[in-house]
């Protein structure tokens, strides 16, 4: 356990070796599950707990430290965070988990917790630990149904669960504020947060309002008075409307017709001043491709025929693009196809939450000709139209 400050610890575990976060995402270092002690003059209280994954490392730090627990405040049910509840309540059994209606609901089906152990809190609801006081603020969809913040009010801390979370483990408490930093915060919201980009803003302009002293995560290192900027600052951006003049060209080619397609746009996008992202679909990270959704106009399309469809890579990521609710203002497709097939209804079939503007796809026979390449300049203009 480390002191973050006078009777307030850090109590979570890195998790370095982690390579993959929802069986999605790659981690290019890991992660963190955080969990904190907060100490009052007569109660004390654990927020949040730990992935059951690493339930010995966690029981023996609490055990070393002579910890009590007498409430679990659960912010989000999720079990990286609450996996450990029903031990901490076997070995604490007049523990009371403090928690959100829905969460409440989540952690009896998830987890068993029986209803007579979770006492549910309402909106801004007040717990008395002895001179220090947690807050209760409900912020649902940031980023299930049930998440809340839990703030320490005298010491105005806040406590944002998965809200402002990173998969960052290059320090072990404190943010650096480096550009790595801000590298995995992104990674972080493009698969987390995006999706909930609206609600995002609404939680942004509340935690602006609360004007904490430090903001502490359930992932990554915590934010001091500085940190606390530098992480707002970032989602302010990653959350704002405005789009870059960017494209993304996400392709999977089979014999090469549909490369010199995608070769063929990129550079004529380039000559006309778009950025283009590149991404083989065969080598793709998740993860990369995910923030460059945060801030691209568009994406198009290369793909070859499979049987009679595109390729299920594209389908893949175009299924991907369309959950996490990206700004997209427009898509295309491109490609090729040897004897017949729709290569195009399958991927736009996945759009079905995000919706960008259709452009003119562009589809050869066997190897792209001259009218194919002229079509392709032509949706390079159509693309840039749309700035
Ligand atoms: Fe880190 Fe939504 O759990």
């Amino acid at each position: 356990m480390k002191q973050i400050s006078d009777g307030i610890f850090f109590c979570g575990l890195h998790d370095k070796t982690r390579k993959v976060f929802d069986q999605l995402v790659p981690l290019p270092q890991g992660t963190t599950y955080n969990s904190y002690l907060v100490k009052g003059a007569e109660k004390t209280a654990l927020i949040d707990t730990m992935y059951i994954k690493f339930a010995d490392k966690y029981m023996d730090m609490l055990t070393a430290n002579n910890v009590h627990v007498d409430y679990i405040v659960s912010n989000h049910a999720e079990p990286d965070h609450s996996g450990m509840i029903p031990t901490l309540l076997e070995k604490f059994p007049n523990a009371v988990v403090y928690c959100s209606p829905k969460c409440a609901e989540n952690l009896k089906n998830m987890l068993g917790v029986a209803d007579d152990k979770m006492h549910v809190v309402a909106d801004g609801e007040e717990l008395s630990l002895g001179g220090r006081t947690l807050k209760f603020i409900l912020t649902p969809w940031v980023h299930w149904p049930d998440t809340m913040f839990t703030q320490v009010v005298e010491d105005n801390i806040l406590f944002t669960c998965d809200f402002f979370g990173a998969h960052y483990t290059a320090n072990e408490l404190w943010a650096d504020c480096s550009p790595e930093l801000a590298l995995s915060a992104k990674r972080y919201y493009a698969e987390i947060m995006m999706p909930f980009a609206k609600f995002c803003v609404k939680y942004l302009a509340k935690v602006k309002e609360i004007s904490p002293k430090m903001i502490l995560p359930s992932h990554g290192p915590i934010y001091d008075e500085n940190g606390v900027s530098f992480i707002e600052n970032l989602y302010a951006d990653w959350t704002s409307d405005s789009v870059a003049k960017k494209v993304i060209l996400g392709y999977v080619s089979m014999y090469d017709n549909t490369t010199l397609m995608v070769n063929y746009l990129e550079n004529a996008l380039a000559s006309r001043g778009v950025e283009v992202v590149k991404a083989d679909l065969m080598e793709t990270d998740e993860g990369e491709l995910a923030m460059e959704l945060i801030d691209s106009a568009g994406i198009v399309f290369g793909t070859s025929m499979v049987l009679t469809g595109p390729h299920p890579k594209s389908i893949y990521t175009a299924y991907l693009a369309n959950i996490l609710r990206p700004k997209l203002k427009f898509s295309a497709i491109i490609g090729s196809f040897g004897w017949g097939g729709n290569l195009t209804a399958p991927i736009d079939a996945m759009f079905t939450l995000t919706k960008p503007k259709k452009l003119e796809n562009v589809i050869a026979k066997g190897r792209p000709k001259p009218e194919d390449f002229q079509k392709l300049d032509a949706l390079a203009d159509a693309i840039v139209a749309e700035f």
